[in-house]
């Protein structure tokens, strides 16, 4: 079985890759006090006869990351008379594994739990870092705590089932990592493109592992957000900015990112920071997925004010992770009114 040990202060854990998942996890359950599982209904239709524990079904969709949902998870698992001493299994895709994360971390003041990301997102990203947490009216991820996972379960074959929108969605994330860590990564994932939408395991699965290496090593270096881990947010600053701009109604947070790629590596190269080179290959990959954009279409006035209110804004600047080459960026603090001018000159036009 493949196995990688992830080093978080708080605690080791290993993520475990492969179709063996589902017998070693049903043995791992078997020397825990109870079990239940907790997944959507998506998920649970397709893959929770794999693991024949009493499960939780909720809606899928990003509004069950709520209180609500919160409460009602512990009242099911109170009513299962599940213990300190008891496993929760998280089947689903980052909604599952938030919402389930942070209940774990509430319930009898923190009981084990575990992930299996069926998602493209959460297998590179959400299921990796400790990181959970719900909605509220006022804010996305407004709530939540670090709280570090006993296992995270990897079966990259699930992604067959993912609706193509979601492949788009993770592979944000996955480029993200190549443009900010590994040159190679950047190079095999934008050639292979087409290998995401039809699910190739013998080339997705190999990168999906890369992803969580590194994702992996910045997270041991930094669980709670402070330094290294700051790089992760490359394309998230205009990202975010788009998201908000746009109500979180027109992308998903994938697809943001991609976008924000697309800006921030230009803006990079508007900066004298990326040669064109390295900004015609970050453009040609993101011109490979699948997505619908028109930048003409965002309003700058409302982007700027999103910009404005990013929580990594320091002394009134705000914060990108730019490139200098594919496989290494650096922080970069900017007024509103360079952003602007950046904007203008290269995005008005
Ligand atoms: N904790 C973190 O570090 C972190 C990082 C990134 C994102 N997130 C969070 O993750 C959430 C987004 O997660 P997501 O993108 O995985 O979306 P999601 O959990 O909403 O899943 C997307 C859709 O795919 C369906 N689905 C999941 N797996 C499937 C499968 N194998 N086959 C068929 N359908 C399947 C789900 O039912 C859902 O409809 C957001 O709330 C975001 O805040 C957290
Ligand atoms: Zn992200």
């Amino acid at each position: 079985m493949d196995r990688l040990l992830i080093q978080a202060p708080s605690g080791a854990y290993h993520l475990h890759f492969g179709p063996g998942i589902w017998a070693e996890l049903g043995e791992l359950a078997r020397s825990f006090d109870g079990v239940v599982v907790v997944s959507d209904q998506n998920v649970a239709a397709l893959y929770a006869h794999r693991l024949p524990f009493p499960l939780c079904v909720l809606e899928p969709g990003e509004g069950t990351k709520s209180f609500d949902q919160v409460a009602r998870l512990v009242d099911q698992w109170a009513e299962l008379e599940l213990s300190r001493y008891s496993l929760v299994v998280a089947l689903g895709g980052g909604v599952i594994g938030d919402l389930v994360g942070f209940t774990a971390s509430l319930f009898r003041r923190g009981i084990s739990y575990v992930q299996v990301p069926t998602t493209l997102v959460a297998q590179v990203d959400s299921s990796v870092g400790g990181k959970t947490g719900i909605n509220t009216p006022r804010g996305k991820n407004l709530v939540g705590a670090f709280y570090q996972p006993k296992g995270v379960f990897i079966d990259p074959a699930v992604l067959k089932t993912l609706p193509r929108r979601e492949i788009t969605n993770g592979l944000g994330e996955v480029l993200k990592y190549g443009v900010i860590q590994d040159g190679a990564l950047f190079e095999l994932v934008s050639r292979s493109i087409p290998a995401f939408y039809q699910v190739a395991l013998d080339v997705v699965g190999p990168v999906i592992r890369r992803c969580v290496e590194i994702k992996g090593a910045i997270v041991a270096a930094d669980e709670t957000d402070w330094g290294l881990r700051r790089i992760l947010n490359h394309g998230h600053t205009f990202g975010h900015a788009l998201e908000q701009a746009t109500g979180y109604r027109v992308y998903r947070h994938g697809e943001a990112v991609l976008l924000g790629m697309f800006l921030e590596a230009r803006l990079a190269h508007y900066l004298g920071l990326l040669p064109a080179a390295s900004l015609r290959e970050i453009e040609a990959a993101l011109l490979r997925v699948q997505l619908e954009y028109r930048f003409d279409q965002v309003d700058k006035q409302t982007l700027l004010r999103a910009l404005g209110q990013d929580k990594k804004n320091r002394a009134g600047a705000i914060s990108f992770i730019l490139p200098r080459e594919i496989g290494k960026v650096e922080e970069v603090l900017l007024s509103a009114a360079e952003v602007e001018k950046f904007w203008d000159e290269v995005m008005g036009a």
